[in-house]
């Protein structure tokens, strides 16, 4: 058996999304996308408003079941899984309309996603205060969630998804909104994320991120893959300089 998943593990994509169709009426939300993630990459996801971005990340991680496809993560095929599964498997995400539980406190919030490995309140409380002290909201833990900036609520909802303990992390436009200096903290921080070795698929509007990770660059318009490559190369196409800078809307 060891063996065999050895194998498989050497020979299958880390996460591979073939063929993903998402109808809603008559409108193709996301049209027949495939792409692949190699365990270790960081690689985003651009595209105007409307492009099927959001759509996309629904149906990777079960929010959505998709019309037709396929999803697999290290091999195994997780389409049909509810998103509590697929979170056991080693899918975490953000919102990009923030949903955290506003009663509660940072760390209570942190801790509901810290349970699903660590099903006791102490060593959940443990493990929700050092993700924390990661992102940098350690001195807001006893604050409830209604009560924080925006820049903190999207650190809490990067939190929430980390207490997952993710194998890929899925972000969705965690830096719009923030200035400048937030968003340089937040490269920061998803950069230090990634030298710990973990997986990293973004939906992101601002240039000056996709450049600043730029290892992969996944462009959708009206539902399409139209193109993939490194950022420099991508961001210079004239498709998708029309299609996206033509079309472009903050956050
Ligand atoms: N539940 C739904 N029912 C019907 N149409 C939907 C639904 N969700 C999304 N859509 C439509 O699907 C298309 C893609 O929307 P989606 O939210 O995925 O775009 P996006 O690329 O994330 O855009 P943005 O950059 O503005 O966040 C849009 O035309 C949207 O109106
Ligand atoms: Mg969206």
């Amino acid at each position: 058996m060891a063996a065999a998943l050895e194998k498989r593990l050497m020979t299958e994509p880390f996460f591979s999304v073939r063929n993903v169709v998402k109808r809603f009426a008559g409108l193709v939300a996301v049209d027949n996308v495939s792409f692949d993630v190699s365990r270790g990459e960081i690689v985003s996801i651009i595209g105007p408003n409307g492009a099927g971005k959001t759509t996309l990340f629904n149906l990777l991680t079960g929010q959505l079941a998709p019309n037709s496809g396929e999803v697999r993560l290290n091999g195994a095929l997780i389409n049909n899984l509810p998103p509590d599964q697929r979170a056991k498997l080693g899918l975490g995400r953000t919102f990009q309309i923030a949903k955290p539980l506003i009663a509660l406190t940072v760390i209570e919030n942190t801790m509901m996603g810290a349970f699903l490995r660590y099903p006791g309140l102490r060593a959940s409380e443990k493990r929700a205060l050092a993700i924390l002290e990661q992102v940098g909201l350690a001195d807001r833990a006893n604050v409830r969630a209604s009560e924080l900036t925006l820049s903190e609520r999207r650190r809490l909802e990067v939190s929430r998804a980390l207490a997952l303990e993710p194998q890929l992390l899925l972000l969705d436009k965690v830096m719009a909104g923030l200035n400048p200096s937030e968003v340089t903290e937040s490269i920061a921080l998803f950069r230090r994320l990634h030298d710990t070795g973990l997986t990293i698929l973004l939906i992101e509007h601002n240039l000056k991120v996709v450049r600043a990770f730029s290892e992969r660059v996944i462009v959708l318009d009206h539902g399409a893959k139209i193109a993939e490559g490194d950022a420099t190369t991508i961001l210079s196409t004239p498709a998708v300089v029309t299609a996206y800078v033509g079309t472009r809307k903050r956050a």
